[in-house]
């Protein structure tokens, strides 16, 4: 009797401490994001739900391929740090416009939400050949 009771209080330990454990990892890594920036002054494409919790766990990728904090230009992001929105970076919502005479600027590219944006998601997809690259695979069509 004795045994089994201090069995049941450890297993009602554990099954506590993974509820602790399930539930902080609930909150640093949401399953689906809207993509919904408010850069944007109105959204002309349909909102993107992304599977954020997907990517990290199903897909294997890294968080800091797709987080990123530069100190003397290397990425010192690690899992459990705070994570700030792309926009606060990366705040135009603008698709940059190639000068005539050559390509676009770093300056152009790294302000643009727009740009960094789809070179982090389709870029990743094109590369990998794995994940949509067309438009309305991400920015699905309204159900009609
Ligand atoms: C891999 C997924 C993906 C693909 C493919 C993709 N986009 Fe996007 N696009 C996004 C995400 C994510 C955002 C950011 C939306 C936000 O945060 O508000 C975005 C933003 C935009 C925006 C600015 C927001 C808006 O709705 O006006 C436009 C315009 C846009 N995309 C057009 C396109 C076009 C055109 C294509 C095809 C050439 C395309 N996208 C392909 C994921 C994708
Ligand atoms: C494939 C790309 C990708 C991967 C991998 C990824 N994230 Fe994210 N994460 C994003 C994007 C995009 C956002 C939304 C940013 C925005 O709103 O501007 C985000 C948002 C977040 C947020 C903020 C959530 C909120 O509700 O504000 C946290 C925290 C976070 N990620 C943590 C992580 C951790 C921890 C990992 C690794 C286990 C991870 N991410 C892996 C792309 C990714
Ligand atoms: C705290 C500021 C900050 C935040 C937040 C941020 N970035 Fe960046 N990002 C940078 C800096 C700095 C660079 C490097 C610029 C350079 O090399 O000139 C960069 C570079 C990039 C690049 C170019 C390729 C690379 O990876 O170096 C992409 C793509 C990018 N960011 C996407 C994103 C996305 C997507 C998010 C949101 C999930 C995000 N960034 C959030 C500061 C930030
Ligand atoms: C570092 C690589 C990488 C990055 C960055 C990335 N993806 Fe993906 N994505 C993948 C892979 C791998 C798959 C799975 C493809 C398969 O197995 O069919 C995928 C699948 C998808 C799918 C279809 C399946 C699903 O889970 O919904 C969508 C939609 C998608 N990605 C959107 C995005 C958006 C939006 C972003 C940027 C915020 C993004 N991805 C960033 C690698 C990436």
């Amino acid at each position: 009797m004795k045994k089994r009771s201090i069995f049941v209080i450890l297993a009602t330990l554990a099954v506590g401490m993974m509820f602790v454990v399930s539930g902080a990892l609930a909150t640093d890594v949401p399953d689906t994001i809207k993509m919904e920036s408010k850069v944007y002054p109105k959204h002309k494409k349909t909102i993107v739900d992304f599977s954020h919790k997907k990517h990290a766990a199903d897909y294997g990728i890294a968080c800091a391929d797709c987080h990123h904090v530069y100190t003397d230009g290397k990425n010192v992001y690690k899992e459990g740090d705070a994570v700030a929105k792309c926009e606060t970076c990366h705040p135009d919502p603008a698709k940059p416009k190639k000068p005539k005479d050559g390509e676009l600027t770093q300056e152009q590219k790294m302000g643009s939400h727009y740009w960094v944006i789809h070179e982090n998601c389709k870029g990743c997809h094109k590369s990998g050949k794995k994940g949509p690259t067309k438009c309305t695979e991400c920015h699905l069509k309204p159900a009609e």
